[in-house]
């Protein structure tokens, strides 16, 4: 399954969800019924699975736009039978446990046999069983303490004469470091975009960004060394060129980000000069040779040097998938490849 929640974590989700089916995927993972409608609005018709219960009065539109449900309460499992009535059709229904996140799913797990029964009762068809893991990437005895009980429930459900057609576990993390959490489906996220999901995994497992976010100077000046610039005066610069580009917050480059990250310019790392503004940037060039025009990496490779998603993560305290989720709608996606 490709995760293309979040406009693919920011990559684009209809060009990601193609490219990911194309290349071996089965199946769609989104986090909103809207998120999932968009993707047969651009003509996938792939299995779509909705990760958490649609939202009340949502069924109806999730299941005409052929999307897969969660379920994991009671309201959501008779609003959705509600729903499949109303269509005429027998909805398959995916049942999430909760064995350690405390996010969504069915708790306390040891109610899955029951919950299972009123699933059939209700005229749904078990079609998938899955859980979720806290902290695959970092923590053993808690992933393995998920997975056996997870076990425990599967085995549960099948002494009650119940077979799921499909389990599934794994995020990214978890599929790149245990194999046996793969059951039927393995749910990719963050791997699938080349990132690491934390722990250095992505070394590991020979992950590549296919991510780069480029953009061009706009302005450029001379300013002696020490001159103030940007909101609020808090930057002195080197003394030299400074350029400005337009791109800022309201694009997804953070404001945590002033005065700390590098861009590339002319194959050089050059810092952000000052407060990130909503639009624009300026960048310190020092004796630099800028150009109007120049190219400018915020992230991704140019000449030797590269800059990562992760490490625009380090320098403004969050982690990878909050920096690329956050681009935003009015930066131009384009496709290679
Ligand atoms: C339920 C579920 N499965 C799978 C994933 C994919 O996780 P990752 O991006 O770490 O592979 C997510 C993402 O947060 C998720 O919420």
């Amino acid at each position: 399954m490709a995760v293309v929640k979040a406009d693919a974590y920011g990559h684009g989700a209809a060009d990601v969800a193609s490219a990911s089916l194309g290349a071996g995927a089965t199946w769609l993972g989104v986090a909103l019924v809207e998120e999932g409608i968009a993707l047969r609005d651009a003509g996938i018709q792939a299995p779509i699975l909705v990760l958490s219960e649609a939202p009340p009065g949502s069924e109806k539109d999730a299941l005409g736009a052929g999307l897969t449900a969660t379920v994991f309460s009671d309201r959501g499992l008779e609003a959705i039978a509600d729903a499949a009535g109303v269509l005429g059709r027998t909805a398959g229904v995916h049942v999430k446990v909760d064995t350690g996140m405390h996010r969504v799913g069915l708790h306390p797990p040891e109610d899955a046999p029951a919950f299972v029964e009123r699933v059939v009762r209700a005229g749904c068809e078990l079609e998938g069983l899955w859980t979720h893991f806290a902290r695959a990437e970092e923590d053993e005895p808690t992933t393995r303490r998920q997975l056996e009980l997870f076990t425990r429930i599967l085995e549960d459900v099948r002494r009650h004469g119940m077979e799921p057609r499909m389990v599934h576990a794994a995020n990214s993390a978890a599929s790149i470091l245990y194999p046996e959490t793969h059951f039927d489906l393995v749910r990719i996220g963050i791997a699938l975009y080349g990132l690491d999901p934390g722990g250095a995994l992505g070394e590991r497992a020979g992950l590549r960004p296919a991510l780069s976010w480029r953009s061009e100077v706009s302005s450029v000046r001379s300013l002696p060394a020490g001159e103030l610039v940007s909101y609020g005066h808090r930057y002195g610069v080197a003394g030299g060129v400074v350029a400005t580009v337009p791109v800022g917050y309201a694009d997804g480059y953070r404001r945590g980000l002033s005065g700390r990250a590098e861009v590339l310019i002319g194959g050089r790392r050059r810092r952000v000069a000052g407060t990130v503004t909503m639009d624009q940037i300026l960048v310190d060039c020092g004796d630099g040779v800028v150009d109007v025009g120049d190219e400018v990496v915020l992230i991704g490779r140019q000449d030797d040097d590269a800059i990562t998603a992760d490490e625009l993560a380090a320098r403004c305290d969050t982690i990878n998938y909050e920096i690329t989720c956050g681009i935003g709608p009015r930066v131009p996606r384009e496709y290679e490849g």
